[in-house]
């Protein structure tokens, strides 16, 4: 069985965006691969983060894991935190990497920019999310396409130390998904949809209740046209709200262009919140079962148990490689 590996971080509500790009990819392969997938809170910390709103998040995307689908018999669920591999490789993979390149990551300029104190924690990113997939000797690293260049330097590095250390690291594949890779921002159309957005007309959350939705779909950007098509470059309102449609009802974007031929944006975006509702909905009954269970605590248990296991002895064959330590006997 291939190993797949992938990480969100707690740093706030989940979004539409995270659920179509990574969630639900997940959900689909834990059946066919050996699969980690990780609540990345030492990630979140590389911006500021408020301590008692931070372990709310990271228990609330525990429980939301397993209310999308995830399931703990199949999948390994942990906290990256309590693997402490992962910020021993993380240290590795940073005195591999180069500054420039860290600095060319487009995530680095985009959350920096404009600020005036930057963490160095952001900017070292990227070689802690290489060391999360390289722990695990990952094949497969499902992601939304905004992770695309992380994965491509997570590639290099891997590769760079294989060959300057010693050839312990499997190079892994990135999988993004061929529609909703990229959900967009409903307020601004040709930007990501994303947590961090100050607008909340912008994004929908996992948590949402009915009434938001459809306000927030009602008053989602379009254009004047009138017209339900496909354009991502014209009509890149439309086209996000046909791709999210789309996903949800597996009915092909031609035939909801059919659908709603001569039809005004109202009708289109009143059933496409019912559509949206009726994903979610079972989705928050088990979140909120999931959230007052002990149930929880024993499955991030076990997870954060079989990740150490595997992970400390990759964080063992790397000291080796390095050269750090002793030899041991
Ligand atoms: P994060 O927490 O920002 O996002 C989690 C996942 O959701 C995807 N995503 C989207 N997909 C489609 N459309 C969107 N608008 C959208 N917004 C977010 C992201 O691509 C991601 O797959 N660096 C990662 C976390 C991470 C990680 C890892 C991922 C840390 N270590 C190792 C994979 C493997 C991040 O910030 O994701």
């Amino acid at each position: 069985m291939k190993t797949i590996f992938s990480g969100i971080q707690p740093s706030g509500v989940i979004t539409l965006g995270n659920y179509i790009g990574a969630m639900k990819q997940f959900v689909e392969l834990q059946d066919e691969y050996n699969c980690y997938f990780c609540i990345v809170d030492e990630h979140a910390i590389t911006v500021p983060q408020e301590r008692l709103q931070l372990r709310k998040n990271i228990r609330s995307l525990a429980a939301m894991y397993l209310a999308v689908g995830i399931n703990p018999e199949k999948a390994t669920l942990f906290i990256q935190s309590e693997v402490p591999a992962h910020a021993q490789a993380g240290w590795m993979m940073t005195c591999v990497s180069y500054i420039g390149e860290l600095e060319r990551m487009t995530q680095f300029k985009d959350k920096s920019a404009g600020k005036e104190a930057v963490s160095s924690g952001l900017l070292t990113y990227p070689p802690l999310m290489a060391a999360d997939i390289l722990l695990y000797n990952t094949d497969l690293v499902p992601v939304g396409e905004d992770q695309k260049q992380h994965l491509e330097l997570t590639r290099d590095l891997a590769e760079r130390f294989n060959k300057k250390y010693n050839d312990i690291f499997t190079v892994p594949e990135v999988r993004i998904p061929k529609v909703g890779a990229r959900v967009m921002s409903l307020q601004e159309p040709t930007k990501k949809m994303s947590k961090s957005d100050p607008n909340q007309k912008s994004f929908i959350t996992l948590l949402d209740e009915p009434k938001q939705i459809e306000k927030k779909i009602k008053s989602a950007v379009t254009d004047s046209e009138g017209i339900v098509k496909y354009n991502k470059v014209n009509k890149p309102g439309v086209s996000n709200l046909l791709s999210i449609y789309s996903i949800f009802t597996n009915e092909t974007i031609e035939s909801l262009e059919q659908k709603y031929e001569g039809v005004g944006y109202g009708e289109f975006k009143a059933d496409l919140a019912q559509v949206v509702i009726h994903e979610i909905e079972p989705i928050q009954k088990k979140y909120y079962s999931l959230m007052e269970s002990e149930e929880l605590d024993e499955i991030l248990d076990k997870g954060s148990e079989k990740a150490n296991f595997v992970a400390s002895k990759m964080v063992k064959k790397m000291e080796n490689a390095m050269g750090l330590g002793r030899k041991r006997r």
